[in-house]
């Protein structure tokens, strides 16, 4: 699978916000992680339509990947839509209907992703699997970017490699909090193919940070791909 850098523009600096996602896209990212907190799902407040707007000007380039820590998130399809994400994920947690919100992303031709807590079991995602384009499985509890990757949630990105084999599947395994270069090759060892990382890229010479991320890999993949 096409292993993706997604940076996560909450740990970028909002009053320069444009020039700090410029710096990332400059070194060949192609994803940006749009965290929208709702300070009900989660206790913190993030940003809305306005600014995803703004930001879809700013980097038309970019595949906006809108991670939703939002309650009842089919609310709000149409309005991300519009402000120009390209895929929509929403948390398990979050919904009584999730089959329903996950159609509705894909009936307005939005790649579609579920999320899950990290004390939320897999199974609890078994029935939508074949809805899904990404799974997104949280490594710390959402709300807030710079924390510590919580190592007990790294098991379930193997369960869904598995199960994805197990049903000839092909969604996307997305991972989020506390990657930092120090154990991302740990990371991809999971299986995760999409990584998210705000602090470890916003935080210091963004420049540096990304070229370092594609770096690691870059090289994991040649490793991967000699031993197959
Ligand atoms: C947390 C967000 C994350 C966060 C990641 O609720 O979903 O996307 O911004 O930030 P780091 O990489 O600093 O943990
Ligand atoms: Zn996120």
């Amino acid at each position: 699978m096409e292993l993706i850098l997604a940076p996560s523009m909450l740990s970028a600096n909002f009053a320069h916000m444009e020039s700090d996602l410029k710096r990332a896209m400059s070194q060949g990212v192609k994803w940006l992680h749009v965290d929208v907190m709702d300070g009900h799902f989660v206790p913190n407040i993030s940003f809305g339509p306005p600014v995803i707007s703004s930001v879809r000007e700013a980097v038309p380039d970019a595949m906006l990947d809108v991670h939703m820590m939002v309650k009842e998130p089919s609310r709000f399809i149409e309005d991300y839509k519009a402000c120009g994400a390209g895929q929509i994920t929403v948390h398990a947690e979050a919904t009584t209907q999730l089959f329903g919100t996950l159609q509705a992303i894909r009936e307005v031709d939005l790649r579609a992703a579920v999320a899950i807590n990290p004390a939320t079991p897999v199974s609890d995602i078994e029935p939508v699997l074949e809805l899904c384009d990404m799974v997104l499985v949280m490594s710390v509890v959402p709300g807030y970017g710079g924390q510590s990757l919580i190592p007990e949630t790294l098991d379930k990105i193997k369960q869904l490699v598995h199960l994805r084999e197990q049903r000839g599947l092909s969604f996307d395994i997305e991972i989020d909090g506390g990657v930092k270069q120090s154990n991302l090759e740990e990371v991809l060892d999971t299986g995760a193919n999409v990584i998210v990382a705000g602090s470890a890229i916003f935080k210091g010479n963004i420049e540096e940070n990304v070229r370092s991320f594609r770096e690691i890999m870059a090289r994991w993949r040649e490793d991967h791909s000699k031993a197959e």
